[in-house]
Formats: structure tokens, sequence, C-alpha cells
């Protein structure tokens, strides 16, 4: 079968008012970059003329400006779930303008099989080869593209040239049963390939082929600065500590590690640190420090769904491909931060919270309770089943008006029964087997601002004492000061 090639433009006119999409990649990582932006354009065009146009979007994980950025801004999207990280994006979420759900990025591919979530109309999948026969080579991110692509009546390909055909052989894609037939995920370590390189879809479904030349636009860390230098060496050190002790194994154990300029500092340190062996990454996400542990045989081998690195460190990959895709194999979501892979595999998983509480409750999603920030992604598939998991973020944040140890979390991701070690600049509470008024005294002894330790410790104070003290009427006091004061150092107990 020979598809057709088709503009942009006449690959969104097969997209309509009220149809759900379903996009290829995860991150800016293999995310649409073409035909999303001519959508945005025609949503215009029909809010111009008085008439309705809006979309549902499934996708892998947060998208890119194609993506997320034009159809917000066109005001063209109905509901956006599992994850975004778009500021466009946020502020009509926050807005109430479309409405989102936040989901364990695992759970959303079966959920769209299970039929939990309505239709998939049109699936718009970035690839690098297609076949007559309907074989789909993906490109960086693979995300719900399996899934989108069978359950969708129509599927346009985005054939990106950007990226080489030879990455052919760097994905592995599979595809679980669903229930009552679902069998174990076959992978006992982190490098076992268990699917087929290729994505197979019905080539009866693909409408046509959009040529684009377009890099993921990825953009590089910020430096280390020396709050995520100190955090990095907290957890380095911390690791070596168990492993000193026995209770990490000598060959050490796969980790996962979220995103962002934490993230990339804790790995910087990992890979310094003398006493912590060469080790493999089972992770959602591969960034650029991953590539730079490769180069030097500090990290052996990464299992992840995307390549999110920035264009400049993209092109070092390309530039050794062989060399890479024996070290990096890229998978669905669903198996990337399978909840039976994290356990079996034993991860320790280093994610970052935007607030935690003095008992190890975790907020990672939303600002001061209420405000959207990007969602949860993979941090609750990977948290609950961890071998350790570890959550770390500074202190403080806005210059020290806001601490990120507060009385009570104002929105809950992650309980204090998954979560085993908190770090900040400041240092390390390890909460395992300790009781709630202790895991108070060592997070506020360990990993407090000092500008905030009395703070707590008046809370503490005032609270009525029981299993897990708290004071309801004054729980959410360093949120109230700062809404009101602009600032926590203001709360009074
Ligand atoms: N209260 C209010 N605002 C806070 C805050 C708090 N407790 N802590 C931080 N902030 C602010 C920061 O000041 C910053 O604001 P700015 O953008 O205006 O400067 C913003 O929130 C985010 O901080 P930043 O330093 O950019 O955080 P980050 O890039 O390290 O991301 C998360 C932190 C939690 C938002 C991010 O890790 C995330 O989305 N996590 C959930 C998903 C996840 O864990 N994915 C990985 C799993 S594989």
């Amino acid at each position: 079968m020979s598809f057709k090639i088709i503009s942009a433009q006449e690959a969104a006119s097969h997209i309509n008012d009220g149809d759900n999409l379903g996009l290829s990649g995860f991150t800016a990582a293999g995310s649409p970059k073409s035909v999303t932006v001519a959508l945005a354009d025609r949503a215009q065009e029909f809010h111009a003329a008085g008439k309705p146009f809006k979309v549902g979007i499934f996708t892998g994980a947060s998208t890119n400006d194609y993506v997320d950025g034009a159809l917000s801004r066109a005001n063209a999207v109905q509901f956006r779930t599992p994850y975004q990280s778009s500021a466009e994006s946020r502020k009509f979420i926050n807005a109430n303008q479309v409405e989102y759900f936040d989901k364990h990025l695992s759970e959303l591919a079966q959920e769209l099989r299970y039929g939990f979530l309505g239709d998939v109309n049109v699936a718009i999948i970035e690839a690098v080869d297609v076949t007559a026969d309907g074989e789909i080579t993906l490109t960086t991110g693979v995300g719900i593209s399996p899934t989108v692509c069978q359950l969708a009546d129509k599927i346009i390909i985005e054939l990106n040239s950007y990226n080489p055909k030879e990455m052919k052989g760097m994905h592995d894609i599979y595809q679980p049963c669903d229930p009552p037939c679902r069998k174990e995920v076959p992978v006992y370590s982190a490098s076992d390939r268990i699917g087929s390189t290729t994505l197979k879809v019905d080539p009866s479904k693909i409408v046509g082929i959009v040529e684009t030349c377009i890099p993921d636009g990825v953009k590089p860390f910020s430096p280390v600065d020396e709050t995520t230098q100190k955090i990095g060496e907290n957890v380095s050190n911390f690791l070596a500590d168990e492993l000193r002790a026995g209770r990490i194994p000598a060959t050490f154990l796969p980790i996962q590690s979220g995103v962002g300029n934490i993230a990339n500092a804790v790995l910087g340190c990992l890979g310094d640190n003398p006493e912590i062996p060469a080790f493999e990454m089972f992770t959602e996400v591969i960034q650029d420090s991953v590539i730079g542990l490769m180069k030097e045989g500090r990290c052996k081998f990464a299992s992840g769904c995307s390549l999110t690195v920035s264009d400049e460190v993209l092109k070092q990959v390309y530039a050794d491909l062989d060399f890479y895709k024996e070290k990096i194999v890229l998978r669905p979501s669903e198996i990337s931060n399978s909840p039976e892979l994290v356990r079996r595999l034993a991860l320790i998983t280093i994610n970052t919270a935007l607030e935690v509480d003095i008992y190890g409750n975790i907020n990672s999603t939303h600002v001061l309770g209420t405000k959207m920030m990007n969602g949860i992604g993979g941090s609750g598939d990977f948290t609950r089943n961890a071998y350790l998991s570890i959550f770390t973020c500074p202190s403080i944040a806005k210059g020290g008006k806001i601490s990120a140890i507060v009385p009570m979390v104002s929105h809950l991701d992650h309980s204090e029964h998954s979560v085993n070690i908190i770090v900040t600049e400041q240092g390390i509470a390890d909460l395992r087997g300790k009781s709630p008024r202790q895991r108070a005294e060592v997070i506020i002894e360990n990993c407090v601002h000092p500008m905030y330790k009395a703070k707590l410790r008046e809370y503490l104070a005032s609270c009525v004492s029981s299993h897990t003290s708290h004071n309801l009427k004054k729980s959410f006091e360093f949120h109230n000061a700062f809404n009101e004061t602009g600032d926590m150092t203001n709360a009074e107990f």
C-alpha cells in the first residue's frame, strides 16, 4: 500500500470538533510538530466564524509548544490528560477552561483500551519510517503510540527526517493483554527486550503522511547551583552508605530519576561518587546527564520511554548511534513505568516534591494546594512500588518566603506509606521504620531550613497529642500566611 503525502492543513482537515486525539511521543521527544499547529489554525478559523471547535487530547506525558502551546492559545482543548508542563496550558487549566485529569502515566494506555475514557478518533504519530504494510519506526518517544494506533479510526503520520532511519532497533514495542488474559510482563532486567522494533498498524487507517524536519527542541539544563549540588551530594552519599551497610547489593540496583535540574544534579553526583559502581537505569525519561554518564562508562544501560535530550546532545547520540543503540531501549509508558516491573527490578526511585509535610506526605502537583503545576507524571508509578523511594526538594522556595516543609501538605500525591527518604540541601531524613512522631522529629531536624525549624516546632507544640498529632485549626497557617502576607515566616501558632 502506498500512502499519500499530504500537507499539515489537509491532515488537520481530517479532525473535527469534538474529536479525541491520541498523540505519539513522551515529553517534547517524539511529539507531533506540524499537524497540531495547522489544527490550531483550523480551530481559530471555526471560532472566527462563530462555530465551536475543541478536541480532547491523550498523550504519553507532556508535549511541546507545537501541541499544548498552540492548541491552548487557540482555545481548542476540551480535555487533557495525563500530564502537561506548558505555561500556556497551565493557564487554561487553572482558569477551568480545560478539563484536565492528572493520571499515573502507566495507567493511561490500559484505561483507553478498557474504554474508560471515550474513543480515540485520530492518532497523530511521529515516525522516522513507515513501510507499505504499516510498520512504523517511531522517533525519540514512545508513550501511548501502540494503544492509540490500535484504537484510532484514522492515523496521520508525521514523517520527521530530522531523525535518522537507523534509529530502528532502539524501540521495544510491547503491549500487555487486557484482563482477564493478562500475563506477567517478561522483563527480568533493565536491558531485556520483549517486543518488536517497529509498531505494526493497520495500513488502511493511515490517511496520509506529512513530511517534516524539525528537532524536538529540548532545552539544555541550567548549570548546577549550590542548592541542587548539595541535594545531589546528599543523595549520592546516602546511597553510598546504604551500599556499605549491605542494604543495596554490591552490583547496585537500577535507578529511576525524575526530570529537571535537581534530577540532573543528582545523576551527576551519582556519576562522580567513586563508591557507587556503574549502574543501570530503568526510568521514564532519558535526559542529557544519562548520555554523559554513558560516555564516561558510569551508566551501563538505560531503559526509558523517551530520549528527552537537548538538540546538541541528540546530535551526539545520532553521530554514534551504534554505541547508544546497544545501551538504550525505548518502551511504551505502560512498560517503562510498569508497577509490576518497578517492584520486580527493585528500583531506587528519585523524584522531586513541591511540598513535604512533617510526616512525610508529598505534594508534587499543586502550588499552595490549588494551582496545578504539571501533574503526577510517573512519580506515583515508581514511588509506590520502589525498593527505596526518595524525594528531593530545596528546603525553601521564593527566596525563603515559602518553606517546602509544612505542617500538612495542601494536596496529597504520595502518602507517608510509600515514601522512604526525604532529601533537601540541609540533609536527609530516613523515614524507614519510624512512627509519625519520630518522622516529624527527623524531618524537622535534618531537612527543614533553619528559618522554619522553630515555627514547625511551635506548630507541633500546639497540636493535640495523638498518633499523628495535628492542630487542625492551624495546619494550613503556613499557606494562609503566604496567601495573606506573601511570606510563610509570618505564620503564628
Ligand atoms: N510552594 C509553592 N511554590 C513552590 C514550592 C512550594 N512548596 N516549591 C517550589 N515552588 C515553585 C518554585 O519557586 C518554582 O517557581 P517559579 O517557576 O516561579 O520559579 C516552581 O514552583 C517550580 O519549581 P522548580 O524549581 O522549577 O521545580 P522543578 O523543575 O524541580 O520541578 C516539580 C518540580 C515537582 C514541579 C516537578 O518535578 C514535577 O512536575 N513533578 C511531578 C512529576 C514527576 O515527578 N515526574 C517524574 C516522574 S518520572
